[in-house]
């Protein structure tokens, strides 16, 4: 089967095209959690939540630096009509910001938020990596597998903080 992309080109759907869709959706997302991730850290009373946040605002630019490269390596360019994939869990987090409080509750919140962020990066850029490894792209493969390992590390981050904070939250009630 062919479909035709928003230019209008007539592309042959193969896992190549799969890859460029997933890849021009991730790339769009990390750069509008970039900015969330500022608003989620001005945010957070915790100060290691903070920290977490506000370090996933450098993650963000590194990981869409990999991905720049992983794109020119594959001559690939972004396809704007995929960048509205994550505008709900940004939609959320914003709410939570807005609606609850400074303290530990909106900060149990957030961090709710954020794993489900966290979580649709593993994802996305397991499935990547899985498909540049079959494509034979081997240096993208590797750096694809770097952003999912950054992912992880900061959700694992995430439920090591929710432990305290979800107990301060708990006895505020
Ligand atoms: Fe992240």
């Amino acid at each position: 089967m062919k479909t035709q992309s928003k230019t209008g080109t007539i592309e042959q759907e193969s896992l190549e095209s799969v890859f460029k869709t997933e890849l021009t959706e991730v790339y769009f997302a990390q750069q509008r959690l970039g900015k969330a991730y500022e608003r989620m850290a001005e945010a957070a009373h915790d100060e290691e939540l903070k920290k977490v946040f506000e370090n996933q605002v450098h993650n963000t630019s590194l990981q869409i630096g990999r991905l720049e490269k992983c794109m020119e390596m594959l001559e690939l360019k972004a396809d704007a009509a995929y960048a509205e994939v994550v505008s709900g869990l940004i939609k959320a987090s914003d709410r939570i910001i807005s609606e609850f409080n400074e303290g530990s509750v909106r900060d149990t919140a957030l961090i709710a938020t954020a794993q489900k962020i966290e979580h649709y990066g593993i994802s996305a850029y397991g499935t990547l990596r899985t498909f540049a490894t079959l494509m034979g792209r081997v240096q993208c493969a590797a750096l694809l597998e770097e952003n999912k390992d950054e992912e992880a590390e900061t959700d694992e981050a995430l439920t090591r903080i929710a432990m305290s904070i979800n107990q301060a939250a708990h006895e505020q009630a």
